[in-house]
């Protein structure tokens, strides 16, 4: 890899992996014995093997604006504990129906579906409680707040689902589609860019970040519906026959359209005055994903 701007790509995602993974946990709150099943629960979804995109985002847009990555990884933690709530309840029967995530017995499958809910539920509040432990500035902490309760909620992640899950009644057109993954998938990934900038204290870069996150966004949801495609009958969202890039636009053209939306992205990066290199490489890595 080039060592443009002094950042080594692989050596720069191995510090950053091994950072949030060596605090991650730390965020979660211990409970008493009684209901330790769902501290369990908690921690058997975060520690599952997801890939961090999110935190690593909040991490790598504070860093390159100037902020601090300790006390950025409050916010790092938050939008990380969304997004899992939003996959255990993803994968619930009334939801996607899914018994498997990242290769293991989803919550539901594991610790029964009033667990899976609560361990959700409990992440979900919590997220609240991570962003509230940024130590430096009150300000900011309120502004992270705003945003990920934005980005996360009935105008943002959720309502993505609600849009999804109107696509089992009827066939999504691709307007609809566009406007699901960007409230599904975009809303999230956006917030963890926000998220960094507000660590760092740089307002005046949200419009690029949130930019940038919403074609980022967009890409990476192309690529997972075809790698849900290519899963075949393993994937829920194949089998209920749900609208999706690939049966919408077919294989190559879902391709190219993840192409043209991570150029989008990058784009955005060179309008950003700061070492954006990595940002840049992390975006083509997450389009050439297998998982
Ligand atoms: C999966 O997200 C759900 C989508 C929004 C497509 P990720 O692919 O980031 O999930 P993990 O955490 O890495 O498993
Ligand atoms: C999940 O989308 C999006 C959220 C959980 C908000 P999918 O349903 O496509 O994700 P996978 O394929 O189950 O990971
Ligand atoms: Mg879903
Ligand atoms: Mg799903
Ligand atoms: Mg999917």
């Amino acid at each position: 890899m080039p060592e443009e701007n002094g950042i080594n790509f692989e050596k720069h995602f191995k510090e950053l992996s091994a950072f949030i993974e060596s605090r991650i946990m730390s965020f979660v709150p211990s409970a008493q014995k009684e209901y330790g099943i769902i501290e369990e629960a908690m921690k058997y979804s975060l520690e599952s093997g997801g890939k961090r995109v999110r935190p690593m985002l909040v991490l790598e847009f504070c860093r390159i604006l100037g902020g601090d990555i300790n006390e950025a990884m409050a916010f790092a933690a938050g939008v990380e504990f969304i997004h899992t709530y939003s996959l255990i309840h993803d994968d619930l029967p009334c939801m996607d129906n899914d018994d498997f995530r990242r290769g293991k017995p989803s919550s539901h499958k594991k610790f029964g579906e009033a667990s899976a809910l609560l361990a959700g539920d409990a992440l979900l509040t919590h997220a609240f409680s991570c962003l509230a432990s940024f130590s430096s500035d009150w300000e900011k902490t309120a502004k992270a707040v705003k945003v990920l309760s934005d980005f996360a909620g009935i105008n943002g992640m959720i309502g993505g689902q609600i849009v999804d899950m109107s696509g089992e009644e009827k066939s999504l057109n691709i307007d609809e589609l566009f406007l699901m993954d960007k409230l599904k998938t975009s809303a999230l990934i956006k917030s963890a860019c926000v998220l960094g900038c507000i660590a760092a204290g740089r307002y005046d870069v949200i419009p690029s970040a949130e930019k940038f996150g919403e074609n980022l966004g967009l890409a990476f949801q192309i690529i997972d519906d075809i790698l849900d495609f290519l899963e075949g009958e393993s994937s829920s969202d194949i089998v209920s026959g749900k609208s999706t890039y690939v049966s919408l636009l077919g294989m190559e053209k879902a391709g190219k359209t993840a192409d043209e939306y991570t150029d989008k992205a990058l784009a955005v990066l060179d309008s950003i005055d700061a070492d954006t290199e990595f940002l840049k490489e992390f975006a083509v890595k997450l389009l050439k994903r297998n998982a």
